[in-house]
């Protein structure tokens, strides 16, 4: 999609269509009154008599309104104008690409864009709509060998803003969004691979890749025997199971100068989780293929601050393995030694996740971080708890959870914190280790994340349990990309904020 940024008139522009506002009910916003004023009250008078409401989402398609330059004209519905917030703008962007993509219409000047949400600006606003649009196009049918097509799609937006003033920040904005974008598809692209392609070899071999495009990225990956001489017992306990080799990927993005400390992510990249011995049930244990949500979103979110040029120095860490139940799998009961020394009584191989995060964080500590941060898709707990809407967030330093839930508002890719209260710890209590890998049903969210707290002590830590937020089910199975939007803002605020 090919994005822009214009100050102009919406009745005078030469385009397939121009898209506009209407709040509920029947409130014209203002780029809808300009066109209503300029064709003699042609848009209020079908209003009135009840075309469209200004219901969120809804959808009303005007051809050759008179007196504009344009060959169509979208009405959108917005909702209630005090009610209009981050959510509908994403879903009333989303709408917009979705529509015209299939309608011919190939060019639409969009003037959502000047729609006012509290405390949000213009650079916000066109780098939200070039993410929602991008989300509302992806599709993925690398797989597919007939391959559903447009015959006229969507090719060109240019959103309107204001005035000439606000074109050098939107266009940074256009850039922002495209890279976010790009980092989401990447995420997406890499989750909706099945099992028996996107393996640990192939997210290595993408990371690589990743590395041979963008200069200032170095890739490392660490094969199985140079975990061994890492002791990194407990990860290897995971792999063990599986004839695919397992490896750790290191991404290492430096942007900023030498003595700057990294950011770094973890995110857990179990390529397919079966639950090992502790074997899961069959249900939709495909949806299984997506236990790699954390990997992608930190090589997709790698990726963006690569293509951003950011000014920071990131890393990136990925653990990635399968967990099958081979003849060599880790049973039930087995004792295995972390590479910090820890041992860990491993009471259900289901609990693979921080089995093999917690090498990865201890691993962290090696580049002595700024802060880490690990993503993963940890427990089904987490659904339960949240649902779908807000990732799950604990750590061990308030500052870092605060910038993580703003950085959440901001880009609308929110999460929400749970207690990561001492008094959970007992649950991982073990007679015959350090630790036990579970810590009963109680909190299951809460104390997966006490586990890794355990091997996080030398520095600033939060983690994400995306189980909810990296995927829908259902219908609509697929990789959201999140919480690329989300990482990509906190590392956008820091920068912001030390003035960089
Ligand atoms: N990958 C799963 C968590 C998960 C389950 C994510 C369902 C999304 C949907 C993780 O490895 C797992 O199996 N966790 C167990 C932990 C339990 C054994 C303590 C779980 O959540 O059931
Ligand atoms: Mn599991
Ligand atoms: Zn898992």
């Amino acid at each position: 999609m090919e994005f822009s940024v214009k100050s102009g008139s919406p009745e005078k522009q030469r385009i397939s269509c121009v898209a506009v506002g209407v709040f509920e009910s029947r409130k014209l916003s203002h780029s809808a009154q300009i066109l209503d004023e300029a064709s003699d009250g042609y848009i209020a008078n079908l209003i009135r008599r009840g075309e469209c409401e200004g219901k969120l989402g809804q959808t009303l398609l005007l051809h050759n309104v008179p007196n504009t330059l344009c060959d169509r004209v979208l009405l959108i519905g917005c909702g209630r104008e005090k009610n209009f917030d981050t959510g509908s703008f994403q879903k009333t962007n989303n709408m917009v690409a979705k529509f015209l993509d299939e309608r011919g219409a190939t060019e639409v000047f969009s003037c959502l864009t000047e729609l006012p949400i509290k405390s949000r600006d213009i650079a916000w606003k066109v780098s939200q709509a070039v993410q929602a649009t991008e989300d509302a196009l992806y599709s993925f049918d690398q797989l597919k060998t007939v391959k559903e097509s447009t015959r006229r799609p969507l090719r060109k937006i240019i959103f309107s803003v204001p005035s000439r003033r606000e074109l050098p920040d939107s266009e940074q904005a256009v850039r922002n969004g495209m890279a976010i974008a790009s980092g989401m598809t990447l995420a997406k692209d890499l989750a909706n691979l099945p099992g028996n392609i996107c393996t640990p070899s192939y997210l290595a071999e993408q990371a690589k890749a990743l590395g041979k495009t963008y200069r200032d990225l170095k890739v490392e990956i660490l094969e199985e025997s140079d975990m061994e001489e890492l002791k990194m017992g407990s990860f290897l306990s995971v792999s063990r199971g599986s004839r695919q080799p397992a490896k750790l990927i290191t991404m290492e993005y430096a942007g900023g100068d030498k003595n700057q400390k990294p950011i770094v992510f973890v995110g857990k990249g179990v390529t397919f989780d079966s639950g090992g011995i502790s074997l899961k049930p069959g249900a939709a244990m495909d949806e299984m293929k997506y236990d790699m949500c954390g990997a992608a979103s930190v090589i997709g979110v790698m990726s963006t601050c690569a293509e951003l040029q950011l000014p920071i120095n990131v890393v990136g860490i990925v653990p990635a393995t399968e967990n099958l139940p081979d003849g060599l799998a880790t049973k039930p009961g087995d004792i295995v030694t972390s590479m910090s020394g820890t041992t860990i009584e491993i009471l259900n191989t289901d609990a693979e996740g921080r089995l093999i995060l917690c090498d990865a964080l201890t691993y962290a500590g090696k580049y002595d971080p700024h802060v880490v941060i690990d993503i993963a898709t940890l427990t089904g707990a987490c659904i339960i708890a949240l649902g779908n809407h807000p990732s799950g967030l604990m750590g061990n330093h308030n500052p870092l959870i605060n910038d993580l839930l703003n950085a959440g508002k901001i880009s609308g890719d929110r999460c929400w914190e749970l207690p990561l209260w001492d008094d959970y710890q007992q649950q991982l209590d073990s007679n015959f280790a350090d630790i036990a890998n579970i810590g009963g049903k109680e909190a299951g969210t809460i104390t997966a994340a006490c586990f890794l707290s355990r091997f996080t002590k030398k520095y600033h830590w939060s983690h994400l349990d995306i189980a909810g937020t990296a995927w829908r089910s259902g219908k609509q199975k697929g990789a959201t990309g999140r919480p690329v939007p989300l990482l990509t803002q906190y590392l956008l605020n820091y920068i912001a904020e030390q003035k960089l």
